[in-house]
């Protein structure tokens, strides 16, 4: 009775383990996975915020730029876990911080700063793409 339950506990904790590690291998592919995704809207995005802002569109200027920011803070999570790349967590910070200086910028009806903090963060795209891209 005893050693059945104790058994029974053993099998439950392999179980266990072999869920976790499943879960742990799923967890990493996603991720890897869900960075393209992310990368292909922050493509998309960063072109559409500057022809938004050009154009004077600012509720639609503001959504593009505020989805740039969550997903510049994804990638930061994302490189924050990955562990070994500091440096872009650091260049996912400062493309979150051009982000959030956008709708700022258009409250203030200040069109230049937007335009600029729109670019500036185009600009940074390939100081990460010229070490991390493709992952290694
Ligand atoms: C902090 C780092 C970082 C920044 C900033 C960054 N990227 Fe990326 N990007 C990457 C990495 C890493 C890959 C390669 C991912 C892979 O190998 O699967 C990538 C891949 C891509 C891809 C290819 C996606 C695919 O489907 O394979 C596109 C498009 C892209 N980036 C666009 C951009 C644009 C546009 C910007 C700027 C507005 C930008 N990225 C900013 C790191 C970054």
């Amino acid at each position: 009775m005893r050693s059945s339950t104790r058994a029974r506990i053993t099998l439950a904790g392999v179980a266990l383990a072999a869920l976790a590690a499943v879960a742990a291998t799923a967890a990493r592919a996603a991720s890897i996975f869900d960075f393209d995704v992310w990368m292909r809207a922050i493509d998309k995005h960063s072109v559409e915020v500057q022809k938004n802002i050009e154009a004077r569109k600012t509720e639609a200027a503001v959504a593009d730029a505020q989805e740039l920011a969550r997903l510049y803070g994804l990638m930061e999570a994302f490189f924050v876990a990955d562990g070994h790349t500091p440096d872009a967590v650091d260049m996912s910070r400062s493309g979150k911080a051009f982000a959030d200086a956008i709708p700022a910028a258009l409250a203030a009806k200040d069109y230049d700063a937007a335009a600029k903090a729109a670019l500036d963060l185009s600009h940074a795209c390939n100081d990460c793409h010229d070490v991390h891209k493709p992952f290694q």
